[in-house]
């Protein structure tokens, strides 16, 4: 496992994630996550799991200073009183005085930008959050978000697999030294049937999923989050250390993204996208 620098922030390249996990799924498979190697695990507080992820992490034997674990505020979170004590919340579900990263979970709020971007800021002073990002966050609205933090922002988590193109939001992510975390990698099922992902991982002895999973942490300042809720896929989910993509196999993968590429597109709480 290797880890993304970003503005002060080491985060493994690699990451577990909980979405969709029901508190039975989180307690059956995390550990054996966890045992594999996996030390990144991404919740959220709409996922409605963060309980069952600390009571996970708290069980398992491993330093808390060994696992980067990251999770976001939801957008009904209005006012700085009811964001700070939702992040206390979390804290106390999660069985920890603090988060490595806690991110806004999508653009679209009633609490303006700099409310909520402020709210973060004095989370980091009280030691409660160590790094601060975003999530959903088109390049404006990154750029909108670093002029607000004293803070450094170090990462936008945002869907990205070879069908949807984020060169766009990479490229500014760097101009600010942030990281891309991305999400949706196997793009609801298509990625592990796609015959092109198949055929490169043939050549390495790999699967498609496997393939994608190495194409995004390949490509510098991205982190990849994955999810299963098959015990026997994390170990083909976690062992993309092993092989390397040459560059045209990379630009073979970037040349399946598409202009309608996009899965994710909630209306109430996206923001204009970049094209
Ligand atoms: N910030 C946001 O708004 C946002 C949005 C979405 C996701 N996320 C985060 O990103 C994480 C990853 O996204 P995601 O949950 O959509 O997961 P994903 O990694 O893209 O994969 C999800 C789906 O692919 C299947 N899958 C996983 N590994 C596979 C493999 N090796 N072969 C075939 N199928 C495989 C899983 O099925 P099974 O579970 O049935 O095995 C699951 O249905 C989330 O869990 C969450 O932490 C964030």
């Amino acid at each position: 496992m290797f880890t993304v620098s970003a503005n002060g922030a080491n985060i493994p390249a690699l990451g577990f994630g909980t979405f969709r996990m029901p508190d039975e799924d989180v307690a059956r498979v995390l550990p054996e996550a966890l045992k594999l190697g996996f030390r990144h695990v991404d919740t959220a507080q709409i996922y409605k799991n963060e309980a069952a992820v600390g009571d996970v992490l708290a069980k398992s034997g491993i330093p808390r200073a060994d696992i980067f674990l990251t999770t976001k505020v939801w957008v009904d979170r209005v006012g700085h009183s009811a964001f700070i004590a939702s992040v206390d919340e979390s804290l106390q579900k999660l069985k920890t005085d603090h988060v490595d990263l806690l991110l806004l979970h999508w653009p679209q709020s009633e609490m303006p930008l700099a409310d909520r971007v402020g709210a973060l800021n004095e989370l980091v002073k009280a030691g409660k959050v160590k790094n601060i990002g975003v999530s959903n966050f088109s390049t404006a609205l990154m750029a909108e978000a670093v002029k607000l933090s004293d803070a450094p922002i170090a990462t936008n988590q945002v869907e990205y697999h070879p069908y949807l193109s984020q060169t766009k939001v990479l490229n500014e992510a760097r101009k600010h030294g942030m990281s891309l975390t991305a999400y949706y990698l196997m793009a609801d099922g298509k990625v592990p049937n796609d015959p092109l992902l198949k055929d490169i991982g043939a050549r390495h002895g790999k699967t498609a999923a496997q393939v994608v999973l190495r194409w995004a942490i390949q490509q510098k300042d991205v982190i990849a989050l994955s999810k299963t809720a098959t015990v026997s896929r994390l170990p083909e989910n976690f062992d993309v250390f092993d092989f390397a993509l040459s560059l045209d196999e990379m630009e073979a993968i970037h040349g399946l993204a598409k202009p309608e590429g996009r899965i994710v597109n909630p209306g109430h709480l996206a923001p204009e996208w970049d094209n």
